[in-house]
């Protein structure tokens, strides 16, 4: 059986992955995995829970492992996501929940138990994957894949721009900061670190729009739907 093809998208946050994933996997038709939002979705979980990282780990791995966790096709192309049924999109896109999500990801035990999860959005006709360790870690036999990278003062407007849409209000010199310093930590980690895979071809993305970044893409590629 021929396996279904990947491409994998990583980079910081605010690098544009998750706009050129979607927009990606629109195109081709095929299946989108915003990895990120499933390690919001348990930070979320755990602070529902009330579950410390530092004292109460292994029932975080079990909660990461039973996670009620869907995403069902959105009105503007992205994914709701929908926690034993309750739809928390917004809730778990706010950076305090990007933050968690970044100290529990940084944790091996827990990486491992979302592990599965993640490769289980491999189906036919193919996958569009879009995170940190897509091409590292998750996918590494991908046949295509990218780092996107940007300078973290685009990626702070970029972020700003983004929450303000979804009708979240925050300041610009403050996600620099927050962003840094989530993007130290997760790019510092020893449990599969923010880097691009060796095979990855690597899009300074700072000067780019979203057509450009998309036609460098398909130039790799080479898929002509896209
Ligand atoms: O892509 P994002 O900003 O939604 O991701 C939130 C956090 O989740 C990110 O700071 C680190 C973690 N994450 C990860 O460690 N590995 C991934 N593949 C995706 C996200």
């Amino acid at each position: 059986m021929t396996e279904v093809p990947v491409i994998t998208i990583d980079g910081p946050s605010g690098s544009g992955k998750g706009t050129v994933s979607q927009q990606l996997a629109a195109r081709l038709g095929w299946h989108y995995l915003d990895s990120g939002a499933i390690y919001r979705a348990l930070a979320y979980a755990v602070e529902l829970a009330g579950l410390e990282l530092t004292e109460e780990k292994e029932k975080i791995v079990s909660l990461a492992l039973e996670l009620k966790l869907a995403f069902k096709p959105a009105a503007d192309g992205g994914a709701d996501v929908l926690l034993a049924g309750t739809d928390i999109s917004s809730s778990i896109r706010t950076e305090e929940c990007g933050a968690m999500a970044s100290k529990l990801a940084a944790d091996g035990d827990i990486r491992m138990a979302l592990l599965q999860r993640q490769r289980d959005f491999r189906q036919p006709p193919g996958l569009v994957a879009d995170g940190r360790d897509m091409g590292t870690v998750v996918f590494p036999d991908a046949a295509h894949k990218f780092f996107l990278t940007a300078s973290a003062q685009i990626r702070a407007e970029r972020r700003y721009k983004q929450l303000k849409e979804k009708g979240i209000n925050d300041s610009i010199p403050r996600l620099f900061t927050v962003i840094s310093e989530r993007d130290a930590r997760d790019a510092g980690r020893t449990n599969s670190p923010l880097i691009p895979a060796a095979d990855a071809i690597v899009l300074d993305t700072s000067e780019m729009s979203l057509e450009q970044v998309i036609g460098h893409v398909r130039q790799k590629v080479g898929y002509q739907s896209l």
